[in-house]
C-alpha cells in the first residue's frame, strides 16, 4: 500500500494541522512515539488518511474515544485497535477506505471525464459495510446473542467492547485449547440457531478465526458479512457456518454429525 508523497499535503492547510496537533497527543500509539516507539508507524501510513483522521476526531469530540493505543490486528479490510474511553477501554475497528486493488483500478478511470465521482462511491460502500456491521450486531444482541456490543460509528470506524485485559486481546479459539469442547459445540450450536430463528440472519464467516476465547467462554466477532434469512445465499451460508463448527469440534473428539447439527439449528 504506497502512497504517493503528497497524499499528506493536505495535512500542511492551516485547519488540519490544527486540529491533528491537538489529536496528536491522544494518537502516541499509532504514531509509534514516547513509550509506543515499538508500533510500526507504518500501521498509520496505512490507515490513517485524511477522511479517517476527521472521523477519529469526530469520535474523540464525542467522547467516544480518549485515546488510540495500539494495534491488536491488522486485516486485509480493516485494522483493529485498543483505545481508552472515558468509561474504559474499547475496540476501535478501522475500515480502509482504499486497498492495492482498488487504486490500481482507479488509475484508470480517474481522470476519465466519463466516469467521475469512483471514489467517493468507494467511501460510500466502506461506510455501508460498516452500518451493516454495527446493524447486525445490535440485532443480535438484542435476541441476547454475546458479541461485542458497539458503543458508536462513524464513517469507516467502528467502536465496540474490548474483548481481552491490558495484556492483548482475548485469543482466537483457533489459537486455545479448550478442556471441554463438548460444551464449547453445544453453546455455538445453540448461538448458530438464536441467530437464525430470532435474529434472522445468518453469520457467514462463522470460524475459529471469528470467535475469541474470552472468560473461559466463546464470544462471536466480525459480523460484517452477516446477511439476513431473505438472503438468496443464506441457506449456502448457514450450511457452511454449521459445518465449520462441526468440522473443528470432530478436531477436537466431539462426536458431532453436520446432519445433527444442522437439524438441530433449524428446527429445534
Ligand atoms: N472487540 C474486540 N476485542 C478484542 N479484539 C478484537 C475485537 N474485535 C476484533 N478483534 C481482533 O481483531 C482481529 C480482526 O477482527 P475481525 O473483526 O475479525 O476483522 P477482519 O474482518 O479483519 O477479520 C480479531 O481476530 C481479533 O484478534
Ligand atoms: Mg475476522
Amino acid at each position: 500500500m504506497d502512497r504517493q508523497v503528497d497524499d499528506w499535503a493536505w495535512m500542511k492547510e492551516k485547519k488540519f494541522s490544527k486540529m491533528f496537533k491537538e489529536i496528536e497527543h491522544r494518537l502516541e500509539g499509532v504514531l509509534g512515539v514516547g513509550k509506543f516507539e515499538w508500533v510500526d508507524r507504518r500501521v498509520f501510513d496505512q490507515v490513517f488518511d485524511q477522511r479517517t483522521l476527521l472521523a477519529v476526531y469526530k469520535l474523540m469530540q464525542q467522547g467516544h474515544i480518549e485515546t488510540l493505543d495500539w494495534p491488536i490486528a491488522r486485516g486485509k479490510e480493516a485494522h483493529v485497535f485498543h483505545a481508552t474511553t472515558p468509561n474504559g477501554v474499547a475496540a476501535v475497528k478501522i475500515f480502509h477506505t482504499s486497498n492495492a486493488v482498488f487504486k490500481g483500478l482507479m488509475q484508470y478511470i480517474e481522470g476519465d471525464p466519463r466516469f467521475g465521482g469512483l471514489r467517493r462511491r468507494h467511501h460510500e460502500l466502506v461506510n455501508i459495510w460498516v452500518r451493516k456491521e454495527h446493524r447486525n450486531m445490535m440485532r443480535m444482541a438484542k435476541v441476547g446473542l454475546r458479541v461485542p456490543e458497539p458503543h458508536a460509528l462513524f464513517r469507516n470506524i467502528l467502536v465496540m467492547d474490548y474483548l481481552g485485559n491490558a495484556e492483548g486481546p482475548s485469543p482466537r479459539l483457533r489459537d486455545v485449547e479448550v478442556s471441554d469442547p463438548e460444551a464449547v459445540v453445544e453453546e455455538l450450536l445453540e448461538w448458530l440457531r438464536i441467530c437464525w430463528n430470532d435474529a434472522k440472519l445468518v453469520h457467514a464467516d462463522f470460524s475459529e478465526y471469528n470467535i475469541l476465547w474470552h472468560n473461559e467462554k466463546p464470544r462471536v466477532i466480525d459480523v460484517g458479512q452477516s446477511v439476513a434469512k431473505e438472503h438468496p445465499h443464506a441457506d449456502e451460508f448457514l450450511v457452511r457456518d454449521v459445518t465449520r463448527l462441526v468440522e473443528w469440534g470432530q478436531r477436537q473428539g466431539v462426536a458431532i454429525e453436520l446432519a445433527d447439527a444442522m437439524a438441530h439449528v433449524i428446527f429445534e
